[in-house]
Formats: C-alpha cells, structure tokens, sequence
C-alpha cells in the first residue's frame, strides 16, 4: 500500500534509505550475496524478453534487470537501446514506434518486445525487479506503474529503479516516494556520494572495472549497498564477493553461487 500516515511513510523511508543495511553493517544482521540476472539472462536467451525473464527466474536469482524506453504511443516498453536495429529485425527509434509497430518485431527466437507491466505479470513477485531508466521521461510512467503494483500486493522492496541519468533519477525520487533508487555511474564519481545522499539512494551500482577494495568498503561505509554490474567470470564473481559486494549483475546469473 502507498504510505499514508506519518508513521508509514517513516518505515518506507527507512527501508529506502538502507537502514536495514546500515544494521547489517554493524554486525546485527548478516545479507546475503544477491544474484541479479542482466536484462533476463542475456547469456543464454534474447536481452529483454519473457524468455529471458523467466530463464533467469528458472536459474533462481534474487532479481532481474530490465531497461525501459517510451514508445510513440506512449508504453513503457522493455527494450536496452533508444533503436530496435541490434534486438530485434526491424529498423527504427522506439520514441519514433507505436506500440503496434513494435510489437510486429522478432527480439529473437520469436519473442517480441515486453511492455513493462507484461514483464511484472510474469514474474508475479517471484523475484525482485531492478528498473533502469533508459530513455527520457520514462520516471514518472516507471514510479506510476509500480504504485499500481504496491497496490496490487507488490512489497514494494521488490522494486528498484536505477539510471546512468541522475536528472531522471532525481524526477523519480520527486515523484515516488519512499522507493528504492540504485545509482548508476561510468567513469566520473566525484559528485556520487553527494548525489546518492540528495536522492536518499538505497544502492550504488558499480562497473566492473572500478570495483576495487577502496570503493566498495567506501560505498558500504556510507551506508548503501553495492551491486556490481556486469560480472560473468567465475573468478570475477569470487573476486568481488571476497571484496564484500552486497550483490550483482550477470548474463549467466546461475554462475552468481550464493556465499
Ligand atoms: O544496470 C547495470 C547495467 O545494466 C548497466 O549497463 O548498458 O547493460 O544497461 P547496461
Ligand atoms: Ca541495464
């Protein structure tokens, strides 16, 4: 349910600000290793579909990543890039595509492109639901569909939506309450930690590459968690669990062994 009260809108915050976390920190609580399956299970079946989704439910992870865009029409449609030319056999920017349109395109082995709220119904709370923002605008529509689902009986624990666009980060905090934001990052993190505290983030998700011993012990200091993205390599996926990673990102989640 949307928190009415003062006193629920206090317990949602402080899930959404990781005091649990913070509680684990500090010895109270132990968490466990999350497995996060990238766009589905990319590695086995094509990026962003039902397929996809339900192989990565099937190898038993924690939660799947999924990417969202407009369509023309207006959907929030589960697609990686602004173009359909590299997922699927058409041609075309998904802002330029009505609903119809796009749902006449092969994503592989026949699947077609999911809105996001056919993907919800397939997992059906199975499994924890990491949204990334991709295309602009696409907060507001992401923050209304997972109020509908709060109140249709989804925890809203269940959701967390994240993006390399802090502006579009910042628009959904403004207009979803309480909810868990991820905050993505590449190569600049001087202002991270500021921006993550402005939007009471629950989680920072980190590039491979810049997932060192440093970082991650820092980002834990501070209070959120830390998901590293995108980790296929069995000796990749011990070296960032030894380094004390909260969770990650994998095309291949069932290598994601659980400590
Ligand atoms: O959310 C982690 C990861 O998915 C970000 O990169 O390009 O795969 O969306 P990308
Ligand atoms: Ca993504």
């Amino acid at each position: 349910m949307w928190p009415n009260t003062k006193k629920e809108k206090t317990a949602w915050l402080n899930t959404a600000l990781g005091k649990n976390h913070r509680a684990a920190k500090n010895g109270r609580q132990m968490s466990k290793f999350i497995k996060i399956g990238h766009r589905g299970a990319m590695g086995y079946e094509p990026e962003n579909t039902l397929r996809s989704f339900d192989k990565a439910i099937e190898l038993g992870v924690d939660m799947i990543e999924l990417d969202i865009h407009l369509c023309k029409t207006g959907e929030t449609v589960v697609i990686h890039d602004e173009s359909v030319d590299r997922t699927t056999n058409g041609q075309g920017l998904v802002g330029n595509m009505e609903l119809g349109e796009l749902k006449l395109l092969d994503a592989g082995k026949g699947e077609r492109i999911p809105v996001l709220e056919e993907v919800l119904s397939l997992v059906n709370k199975r499994a924890a639901v990491n949204i990334e923002l991709k295309g602009r605008e696409t907060a507001q529509p992401a923050a209304d569909i997972i109020r509908q689902h709060v109140s249709n009986g989804w925890n809203p624990e269940l959701f967390i939506v994240s993006s390399f666009d802090w502006d579009e980060l910042r628009e959904f905090r403004r207009c979803a309450f309480g909810n868990r934001i991820g905050v993505l990052f590449n190569n600049n993190y001087d202002d991270l930690f500021d921006f993550a505290g402005e939007v009471a983030a629950y989680s920072i998700h980190v590039p491979q590459e810049k997932a060192s011993e440093d970082l991650i012990s820092d980002i834990k200091r501070r209070g959120f968690k830390v998901f590293v993205w995108t980790v296929n390599e069995k000796e990749d996926i011990e070296k960032i669990q030894k380094l004390g990673a909260d969770g990650a990102f994998s095309n291949f989640p069932d290598r994601l062994a659980t400590r």
